[in-house]
C-alpha cells in the first residue's frame, strides 16, 4: 500500500479542505494500492517548541497535546499532501508549531542508528506536495510553498510539483478577494479560470506525488540489500517492509 496523508493546515473547514479533498480523490485514482487519510488541524492544539532538547535524548516531545497523533500518522505515510491557507504570507502558526516539533524530534528519534563518526540525518524519502491559497494574488502563495519545500528537504523527503503550467513549485490559488469558507467552490461553479487552475494543479500534484512514491518504493525493494543495510534509510525501509 502507498499511504497518502492529506493535512489541511486551516483551522476551519474551508478552501484548504476543498482543494485537499480534490487532491486526495486524485491520489486514490492512481492505483488500487493507494490508501488515503485526511487530517485537519481544525480544533487541534499544538504548543510551540520550547527547545528543552528532551527529544534529542529519546525522540519524544515533552509537550503532550495533539502533536503525537499527527506525528505518528506522518511517520507512517509515504506521501504527504499539505493544503494550507496563506497567513501573513506564510503558513498558519499551528502548522508551524507542528513542523518545528516534528523536525527536531525526528532527528532525536533516529540518532542511535548512526555511528558517532558518521552522524547524519535520516532520509525519510516521503514525497511532499504543497497546495496553498489565499484571499489575494501574489500574497504569499510562493513563499508558503517554498517554506514547505524547505521543510521537505530538511526532513530528507522529496518535494514534488504537479503538471505545468498550473503548478511550477506547488499549487497557489486565490479566492479573488472572497473570504468565505466556500469561496473556491463557488468560483469553480462560476467557471473562474484561476480557481479551475488551482483544482487542476491539486489533481496533478497529488497524482505525481503518488507516482514518485511508487518509484521510490519499488527502487528500494529492487536494491534492498543496499538500502536495507544503510541506517540512513531506516525510515524508508520501515515503510517498504511494513506488514499490510
Ligand atoms: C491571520 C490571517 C492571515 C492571512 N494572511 C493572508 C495573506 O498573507 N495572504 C493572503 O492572500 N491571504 C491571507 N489570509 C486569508 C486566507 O488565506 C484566505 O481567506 C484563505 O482562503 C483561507 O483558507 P481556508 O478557507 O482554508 O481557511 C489570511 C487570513 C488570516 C485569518
Amino acid at each position: 500500500m502507498i499511504k497518502v496523508l492529506g493535512i489541511s493546515g486551516s483551522p476551519r473547514k474551508g478552501n484548504s479542505q476543498f482543494l485537499l479533498d480534490i487532491a486526495l480523490e486524485s491520489a486514490k485514482m492512481v492505483s488500487d494500492e493507494v490508501e488515503i487519510e485526511s487530517y485537519s488541524i481544525r480544533g487541534k492544539k499544538f504548543g510551540g517548541c520550547v527547545m528543552c532538547q528532551n527529544c534529542q535524548k529519546d525522540g519524544e516531545c515533552i509537550i503532550r497535546d495533539d502533536f503525537q497523533e499527527i506525528r505518528d500518522k506522518w511517520i507512517d505515510a509515504d506521501v504527504i499532501i499539505y493544503s494550507i491557507p496563506v497567513y501573513h504570507m506564510g503558513m498558519p502558526a499551528q502548522l508551524k508549531a507542528f513542523i518545528d516539533r516534528l523536525g527536531n524530534s525526528m532527528f532525536g528519534r533516529y540518532k542511535d542508528n548512526f555511528k558517532p563518526e558518521e552522524a547524519t540525518l535520516p532520509r525519510s524519502l516521503k514525497t511532499i506536495a504543497t497546495i496553498t491559497q489565499g484571499t489575494h494574488v501574489f500574497s504569499g502563495q510562493e513563499h508558503t510553498i517554498t517554506q514547505m519545500i524547505n521543510h521537505a528537504l530538511i526532513m530528507g523527503c522529496i518535494p514534488v510539483t504537479g503538471d505545468m503550467w498550473e503548478s511550477y513549485i506547488g499549487v497557489g490559488g486565490w479566492t479573488n478577494t472572497r473570504e468565505d469558507r466556500n469561496a473556491l467552490e463557488q468560483l469553480v461553479a462560476e467557471g473562474d479560470r484561476d480557481a479551475l487552475v488551482a483544482v487542476r494543479g491539486s489533481r496533478s500534484i497529488a497524482k505525481r506525488a503518488v507516482e514518485i512514491s511508487m518509484l521510490l518504493r519499488e527502487g528500494a525493494r529492487y536494491k534492498e540489500t543496499y538500502f536495507g543495510s544503510n541506517p540512513v534509510y531506516v525510515p524508508l525501509m520501515d515503510r517498504v517492509n511494513r506488514k499490510e
